[in-house]
């Protein structure tokens, strides 16, 4: 409902011909109080959008232009991302939209000079520079964009944009004339030779009446464009990994089960760890406690073995790799009574018939360019067993871990792994918090995947 009232009130403001008025018009308390309104309410967000921002720094340059109102929404939605937002504005930008709408919305103060004359106090382009891991310039005017291309230094947004050593876009807003003017295509032409990305503007009806190219790309279609920027660059972007966690429970009756006491930590660390590092992952979870970090970590619940089988048999066939750490049960009741056992004698046999082996199922499934990692916890001979394990299963490595190691093993926040690869070179690690174990291992399966 409330995406509705704001869709209408912002393609109210698109399709005015009489643009610039009605902006003038919207910037009473009526403007003010919607967009302080947008910070109160919850945005949802659709899709992946935005989920690569999150704890990202980010400079938005606004410029004065007609669409400077979408800034609002668009720092709304980097902020709900769970990016850090410093808005630039240009003096012109001021007369379009309040550095105070954006201010509240960001959450910090916005910077539009180079220092306060009252204090004298100055504005560190270096260190603003430094500080952003993106520099986003939204609306970009004609003018703006031709400063950027020349190095025209008469505002603070231009000389931190001269600073900035991280990734630079530019989202363009203007009349359609201007956008195709050869000074302008040039400028771009010349922006994009320096690195600078270009979020292409829309068509569309223009402030003027016209109808064209040269309206500001959606508030959502920027930060969409933003975060697959991000995840682009990351070293197992679009990788489908699937990942095994947890104990599996076998039912005995209605209310009793054979357990064990995996916590789920391992594997619940390795999907978040692949979630960063950009592949989408399907975590196969047994019952546990863990909740996943990783908003894009696509999360299915299991209870016994013959599910988690039936889950992997699913979601193997297009997996670029699966890394398996559940705690997956050897063996399960031979029928599970319908009704709660009753005590009667002193002991109680339980016949169990052995589950099936879903790493090794999925071993003999293997095509070559798929990767699978087991792990194997030992007690005894480990490395003997493991490499037993690695050879049985066709995996293309094993992760060890002892239970002789202090500090490894089940419900720890630490590990301690050796892994051995199908050549048996082994790589032994010290021991460490089980982030920092996730993380050698899912950059061994991005250094197999990208050789
Ligand atoms: N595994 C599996 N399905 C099973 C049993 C194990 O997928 N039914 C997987 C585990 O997730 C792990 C690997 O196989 O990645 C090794 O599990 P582990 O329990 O150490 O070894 P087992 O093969 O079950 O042998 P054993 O229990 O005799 O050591």
């Amino acid at each position: 409902m409330i995406r509705f009232i704001t869709a209408i009130l912002l393609k109210k403001l698109n399709s005015t011909p009489k643009g610039e008025a009605k902006v003038k018009e919207l910037k009473t308390p009526i403007w003010e109080f919607f967009c302080l309104f947008l910070n109160f309410i919850n945005i949802p967000q659709k899709g992946n959008q935005g989920l690569m921002l999150e704890g990202k720094n980010i400079i938005l340059g606004v410029c004065g232009s007609i669409a400077a109102y979408k800034s609002a929404l668009l720092v709304r939605l980097l902020v709900k991302a769970g990016a850090n937002v410093q808005v630039l504005m240009t003096p012109d930008a001021t007369s379009f939209i309040t550095p105070l709408t954006l201010s509240t919305l960001s959450k910090k103060p916005v910077l539009v000079d180079y220092y306060k004359n009252e204090t004298g106090e100055w504005n560190n382009h270096v260190e603003l520079g430094l500080w952003a891991d993106m520099l986003i310039i939204a609306p970009a005017t004609a003018n703006t964009l031709a400063k950027m291309a020349n190095g025209l230094c008469d505002n603070l947004l231009i000389a931190v944009y001269l600073s900035a050593k991280c990734p630079v876009y530019f989202a363009p807003a203007m009349d359609l004339d201007m956008w195709l003017h050869p000074a302008t295509r040039q400028n771009v032409t010349r922006l994009q030779s320096f690195g600078n990305t270009l979020i292409a503007p829309g068509n569309g009806e223009l402030a003027s009446g016209l109808y064209g190219e040269g309206r500001l790309a959606e508030p959502e279609e920027i930060l969409d464009f933003l975060s697959s920027a991000v995840k682009k660059k990351l070293p197992l972007a679009n990788q489908k990994i699937m990942v095994t966690a947890g104990p599996t429970y076998e039912a005995i009756d209605p209310v009793r089960f054979i357990g064990n006491h995996s916590s789920g930590k391992m594997g619940f660390a390795i999907a978040d760890e692949l979630a960063k590092m950009g592949a989408d992952v399907i975590l196969i979870s047994g019952p546990t406690a863990q909740v996943s970090s990783q908003q894009s970590v696509k999360r299915i619940d299991v209870t016994s073995a013959a599910e988690m089988l039936d889950a992997c048999l699913t979601h193997y066939k297009d997996a670029k790799a699966c890394i398996m750490s559940a705690a997956v049960a050897d063996y399960t009741p031979a029928t599970i009574a319908q009704q709660k056992i009753k005590k009667k004698d002193a002991s109680l046999n339980i016949e169990l018939k052995a589950t099936t082996d879903i790493l090794k199922t999925l071993g003999e499934q293997k095509a070559e360019w798929q990767i699978l990692v087991g792990f194997a916890l030992e007690t005894n001979d480990e490395e003997t067993n493991a490499i037993t394990k690695l050879q049985k299963k066709n995996l293309d490595f094993i992760v060890l871990n002892s239970l002789n190691d202090a500090g490894a093993g089940f419900k720890k926040d630490t590990n301690k792994i050796t892994i051995i690869d199908r050549d048996l070179q082994k790589t032994t690690f010290e021991l460490k918090s089980k982030d920092a174990v996730a993380h050698d291992i899912c950059l061994k399966v991005a250094q197999l995947i990208n050789g």
